[in-house]
């Protein structure tokens, strides 16, 4: 044990002599209290520890120890439904333990060591196991079956294994070697968990939301970012995604700032019901908050905690989505932590590795054959909301993300501001993702729906230069065939963009009826066109009325979708073309 003394304290950044023989990264307790931290930088004997603790009260000469380890996660039976600080700390039983907050210096498993899980052995004895293979299987929850896998690194031939009741501590095989398994494992946070390939990101991750769907789609495994300012919608984005999204697990990391904030995040989670199963969503999520009396720093481990719990569900193959709110507080943590070391700043302040971090970061989400003899695919998708002050994009958190995000999710505070929600705009947003995932729609939504989709945004941005004239000259100046543009572009942002997150019916809408939707008002625009060139007037078309049905689809049910829709299609076409006298 390399144990030292307190030579200066700086915020949440202390520094410490006598420490020779520590590493970067190894978690260190700081000061009577044991406060916990990492060592961020070595000169020498000395160590400067980033603490994620509040440090008021600490001395110098105070007792510093190096556990020799870095910071490790436990993996295993019963994260999911738990509630974690940035450290893997669990807040509810420390809460009942020690009242509301965490008392400084608390330990605590992150896992139930208490509690028993019924494992039922997959593995037989004789077998060659690799990294990655499933000894056996927990239910984990009622929606999750956890894979009892074995840890990277380790394998051998399985010599005894056995079902029953065991604590995630109890052995539960054992090879020839000697090598024992349990059902834990812990996995340094800050290092990414190896796979065996990472595949082509060409699949959609579907939200059931429209803008994003069909406009701006992210893949599964991809990175997408909702840069907003102030109460732009977010946290509700984030967890419109966290319920509806298809993903078999989520992990909600809230780096919230506003000390209301995250307990919004800790009374409301736990009680969104998950819309597939019926039971409640944390039956398949894992929520990782940092609480209000830790320090910034704090909010740089829970990025880490997050996406390695991620990368351990991805390895038993399934699919993880992974909602980061916000992580303008992580870039905030990197940028005081900087400060206080007193390095060369960069843009406003930040870090020069920045980028780095953020590059390093986001390699880590990913669709990836896993490990294990045999193939199984897991996936991460990350989507990172960016608070920038003022709502200004062009800070250096936004432009960081912008840089290796595969989505750009642009929230409006116009649109905000008139109601419109999701305030996502669709001038300023971009997916890169578009052409991966079109063969997937091609295949199992319609051949055209590429095509469709790239006509609706050519409407919406015919509508954008269209609004510079109409402000110069007013609309009437307008030939008839661009105001018909302007009616179609104002259906597609209010009966089509628009999707209120708490409706029953609205809040998730099936690809394949977004599909559909999109059809009819493409239609009425190319029917519309198709007339006034036969010599209709707009008035007279427009007197037809196909407004109000239209602005009612969001509220028809998946089931009668198709049939409504084609029939709407169709009397539209019909109903149109008699206006037309030859
Ligand atoms: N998709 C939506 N459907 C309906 N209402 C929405 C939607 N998105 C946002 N809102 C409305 O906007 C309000 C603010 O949203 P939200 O709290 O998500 O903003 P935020 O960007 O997270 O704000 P902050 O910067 O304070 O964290 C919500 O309370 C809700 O009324
Ligand atoms: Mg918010």
């Amino acid at each position: 044990m390399i144990e030292g003394q307190i030579t200066k304290v700086s915020g949440p950044v202390v520094q410490a002599r006598g420490m020779a023989g520590a590493r970067m990264y190894d978690v260190a307790f700081v000061g009577q209290l044991k406060l916990i931290g990492e060592i961020i930088r070595l000169e020498g004997d000395t160590a400067v520890i980033q603490v994620y603790e509040d440090t008021s009260g600490l001395e110098v000469e105070e007792q510093v120890t190096c556990t020799e380890q870095p910071l490790l996660l436990e993996l295993g039976p019963g994260m999911l439904s738990s509630i974690y600080d940035g450290v893997q700390r669990r807040l509810p039983n420390l809460a009942d333990d020690y009242g509301d907050y965490i008392t400084r210096g608390t330990v605590s498993d992150p896992l139930d060591h208490e509690r028993t899980w019924e494992f039922e052995a997959a593995a037989a004895p004789g077998r060659e196991l690799v990294a990655g293979d499933v000894l056996g299987y927990v239910q984990e929850t009622e929606v999750i079956k956890h894979l009892i896998m074995v840890p990277p690194g380790k394998g051998g031939v399985l010599a005894e294994i056995k079902s029953g009741e065991f604590k995630v501590t109890d052995t539960i095989a054992a090879c020839e070697d000697g090598t024992e398994f349990q059902m834990v494992q812990k996995w340094p946070a800050r290092i990414a968990r190896p796979v065996v390939s990472k595949m082509d990101p060409n699949l959609p991750f579907i939200t059931g939301t429209r803008i994003l769907d069909t406009f701006f789609p992210v893949a599964q495994g991809g990175y997408s970012i909702i840069p907003g300012g102030f109460g732009t919608g977010k946290t509700v984005t984030e967890q419109t995604l966290a319920k509806w999204a298809q993903a078999d697990v989520v992990i909600y990391v809230g780096c919230g700032e506003r000390g209301n904030e995250m307990t919004e995040v800790l009374t409301e989670f736990p009680a969104l019901e998950d819309v597939r199963s019926g039971l409640p969503l944390m039956k398949r999520t894992i929520l990782v908050a940092n609480t209000s009396n830790m320090p910034v720093a704090a909010r740089e481990a829970s990025i880490y905690t997050g996406i390695t719990m991620a990368e351990y569900y991805r390895d038993m193959g399934y699919d993880v989505a992974m909602m980061a709110d916000s992580t303008s507080r992580w870039g905030e943590a990197l940028r005081e932590v900087s400060g206080r070391l007193e390095e060369m700043p960069g843009e406003e302040g930040y870090p020069a590795y920045l980028a780095t971090r953020l590059a390093d970061f986001y390699e880590r989400c990913g669709r990836a054959v896993v490990l294990g003899s045999e193939e199984r695919i897991g996936s991460i998708t990350v989507v990172g909301a960016v608070s920038p002050p003022g709502g200004d994009f062009s800070e250096p958190m936004t432009q960081n993300s912008l840089r290796i995000s595969g989505a750009f999710w642009a929230l409006d505070t116009d649109l905000a501001h008139r109601r419109h929600f999701p305030a996502i705009s669709w001038m300023k947003s971009y997916s890169l993702y578009l052409d991966q995932v079109e063969e997937w729609y091609s295949e199992n939504v319609n051949m055209d729906w590429k095509s469709l989709r790239d006509k609706a945004m050519m409407i919406l941005q015919k509508e954008d230069e269209l609004q510079e004239i109409v402000q110069l000259v007013g609309p009437d100046a307008l030939p008839e065939f661009a105001r018909a543009t302007l009616e179609v572009a104002r259906m597609l942002r209010e009966d089509y963009l628009q999707q209120f997150a708490f409706s029953d019916v609205d809040a998730y809408c099936d690809p394949k009826k977004q599909y559909m939707m999109l059809k009819v008002i493409v239609g009425y625009y190319d029917v519309l066109q198709e007339v006034l060139v036969k010599g209709v007037t707009l008035k007279e078309a427009l007197d037809v009325p196909f407004r109000t049905r239209i602005g009612r689809m969001k509220e028809i049910p998946l089931e009668e979708a198709e049939s409504q829709l084609e029939t709407l299609e169709a009397e539209m076409g019909a109903e149109l073309r008699k206006l037309v006298r030859y």
